[in-house]
């Protein structure tokens, strides 16, 4: 596909400055992932080009970016300009810089994050993106998968949509959990993150507060339950859902290189770490921007339809 003009004007009618007007946007699938070139994240950016990002985030859900040199300040600097980050209270964060979350996967230490997910849909707010910098990657393998929760939605049958919209699922940070037990944690301790941290309950379909328009919002690893319907049809309905996110017509694969930075938009995309470079090592710092109180709005219309509708054909569906 080629590459996406940027205009050379604002809508008023002012040139933009160079550095949003050098952007250029590369889409990697129909619907989902552009490379964005043109751009030194190591700069500050002006509001232009900032805006120019965050209207491609909106519009390709995940961006990638290659050649970034970036120092930590210039990664939260970044993120930064798109609201105020989190500080994760389970994983480990890299030494002096406590919004930055450090992964580190080696012959010790599996890759775990092999499990489609938004990230922490356990908090009552969960996240509106997350910025990831890959620091030290294996020769082979280590890529990460997104996939386009709209194009998923869109996907269902009618009578799918009709039974999941409007529903609410209860989720947790099990893993979590799991790994603070058993790295000795005391049921008081635990007892105290379950206080902090109680199971938020989210709309099992999202309006995207910024685009209006409606995504899959479970996810294989936080999602528990879906409220209000008998637990049999609620796990047989986030099957269906789960199956919907892991088709491959939904996704894009990134294989990361050194400096290669991915934004993605946790409101309207999914996400799944390859696992399969083990006893290999793979290090990346991670920075996640805070977000909104997810709802559903049936009346919400989409701002604009997407430039490019997705056109795969998926035939499993009989009855649609
Ligand atoms: C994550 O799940 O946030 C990490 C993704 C990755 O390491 O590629």
């Amino acid at each position: 596909m080629t590459a996406t003009e940027i205009p050379t004007e604002t809508a008023d009618g002012s040139e933009l400055p160079d550095d949003a007007a050098s952007i250029t946007i590369h889409p990697q699938s129909r619907t989902i992932g552009a490379e964005l070139r043109g751009i030194d994240l190591t700069q500050s950016l002006s509001d232009e080009a900032i805006a120019v990002v965050r209207q491609a985030l909106l519009d390709w859900k995940v961006l990638f970016f290659r050649d970034q040199d970036l120092a930590t300040e210039h990664h939260l600097d970044f993120a930064r300009r798109f609201g105020a980050l989190e500080v994760h209270p389970f994983a480990p964060e890299k030494p002096g810089y406590p919004e930055v979350l450090a992964i580190t996967h080696d012959d010790e230490s599996p890759g775990y994050e092999n499990l489609w997910h938004s990230d922490v849909t356990w908090r009552l707010a969960p996240s509106l993106g997350s910025v990831l910098r890959m620091l030290d990657g294996p020769e082979l393998g280590g890529d990460t998968l997104f996939s386009d929760m709209y194009a998923a939605y869109d996907g269902l049958p009618q009578r799918i949509k009709d039974e999941v919209d409007g529903l609410v699922a209860r989720h947790d940070f099990t893993g979590f959990r799991r790994k603070m037990i058993r790295r000795g944690a005391t049921p008081e301790q635990v007892d105290e993150f379950n206080a902090t941290y109680p199971n938020p309950e989210h709309p099992v379909i999202r309006t995207h507060p910024e685009t209006g328009r409606k995504g899959i919002y479970v996810n294989a690893a936080f999602t528990q339950e879906i409220l209000g319907i008998s637990a049999e049809r609620s796990a047989e309905l986030l099957n269906i859902l789960y199956t919907q996110a892991a088709y491959p017509e939904y996704q894009v694969r990134f294989s990361w290189q050194p400096n290669s930075i991915a934004f993605w938009d946790n409101r309207s995309c999914q996400h799944y770490a390859v696992s399969d470079y083990y006893p290999d090592r793979r290090r990346v710092e991670r920075v996640t921007i805070i977000g909104d109180t997810p709802y559903y709005d049936a009346s919400q219309q989409p701002a604009e339809l997407p430039e490019r509708p997705f056109r795969g054909v998926l035939k499993r569906w009989t009855d649609s």
